[in-house]
């Protein structure tokens, strides 16, 4: 059996935990703040088709009683030099189709929670070291692109997460991201929403303000027949070049999301995050500009459809008068926006 964790985004815990036991093979085991623990019978490379999650580990150590104290660097030294990476680095290879080798590079990236009496510069440091002189021709580089393997440690409290990536790039890194505009989403949260909405393939999804267009890229990645829109140019060039560098079908428009050109109850799946706040303005009243924009998603919505809208005023689109499935409080830039999952 290998032992693997994921880390995902805040909030969106569970449908990271749905998407990953949904593949076959993966018994998913516990889910607690940014992490899915789970188990496989054997190394597999659909592992790196997940799309919720940030980034997946193979488990490699968990750590107690790690405190703020800068004592806590000479203790990861000591607990490193006692990891034997190798196993973790043979699944890394047998997901990724080619075995690591013998003596590979490795990074080692730290993250923690709370306040510390050191960095996690020191925390790399600290734990590279002891890794070096456990396995013999291992060399550690601060490059990560240059790394064959990284070494992930995530402080949380006085608990220790000890992973090695398994994958060459993280998972949230997508090649077709090549364009961004203001408010555009990171695509494992634009994934997340694409999970919740439940696209089967041949469905139409509408995105009506598409913005660089990361919802209609990963509703096409699920098989939707994608159709989005922006009134802003330099946003349609950005959806249009990420997705042709994704090898996507978008069928993409300059529209106003408030007067749609697309037929009443035409459209099964709805999956939107309408500019608000800092990152987009919008010249309009923002409530009022919410209110149009929900009367032409129920306009267009199919009788059964899904809808799921990211906002940080939840308040403005239950007032839409949508059924309201569920609601998620996620954390993203800093601030806690609202997923909302609503049937027509
Ligand atoms: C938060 S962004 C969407 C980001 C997009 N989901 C992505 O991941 O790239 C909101 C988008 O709404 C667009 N927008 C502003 N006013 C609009 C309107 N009246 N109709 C449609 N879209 C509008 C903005 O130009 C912006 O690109």
């Amino acid at each position: 059996m290998v032992d693997l964790f994921a880390v995902t985004t805040r909030g969106l815990e569970t449908v990271s935990a749905a998407e990953m036991a949904a593949l076959p093979g993966v018994i998913v085991g516990t889910t607690g703040y940014r992490r899915v623990t789970a188990r496989v019978a054997a190394p597999d490379p659909a592992l790196l088709t997940l799309r919720t999650i940030d980034d997946l580990f193979a488990d490699v150590a968990t750590w107690e009683a790690i405190g703020p104290e800068r004592a806590a660097l000479a203790t990861m030294g000591t607990y490193s030099a006692r990891i034997d990476l190798r196993p973790a680095a043979a699944v890394c290879g047998a997901v990724r189709g080619r075995p690591i080798r013998r003596e590979p590079a490795f990074s080692v990236t730290a993250s923690f929670v709370g306040r510390r009496n050191y960095t996690s510069d020191e925390i790399k440091l600290a734990c590279a070291r002891a890794i070096e002189d456990r396995h013999r021709g291992w060399t550690y580089t601060p490059d990560d692109r240059k790394a064959d393997l990284n070494v992930r440690v995530f402080l949380e409290h006085a608990t220790a997460h000890v992973g090695v990536r398994v994958g060459r790039e993280p998972l949230q890194n997508r090649p077709y991201k090549q364009e961004h505009v203001p408010g555009s989403l990171r695509p494992p949260v634009a994934a997340a929403m694409v999970w919740l909405a439940g696209i089967l393939p041949g469905e139409r999804v509408l995105d009506p303000c598409c913005g660089a267009g990361t919802l209609l890229v990963e509703a096409a990645y699920r098989g939707g027949r994608v159709l989005g829109g922006d009134p802003d140019r330099t946003a349609l060039v950005a959806a249009c070049g990420n997705a042709a560098t994704a090898q996507a079908r978008v069928d993409l428009h300059r529209w106003d999301a408030r007067a749609l050109p697309v037929a009443d109850e035409t459209v099964t799946r709805i999956v939107t995050n309408p500019p608000w706040g800092r990152k987009v303005a919008i010249e309009a009243d923002a409530e009022a500009f919410y209110s149009e924009i929900g009367r032409e998603v129920t306009r267009v919505a199919a009788p059964g459809a899904r809808i799921v809208v990211l906002t940080w005023v939840p308040e403005w689109v239950r007032s839409w008068g949508l059924w309201v499935v569920s609601e998620l409080e996620i954390s993203l830039y800093g601030r806690t926006p609202y997923g909302m999952v609503l049937a027509r």
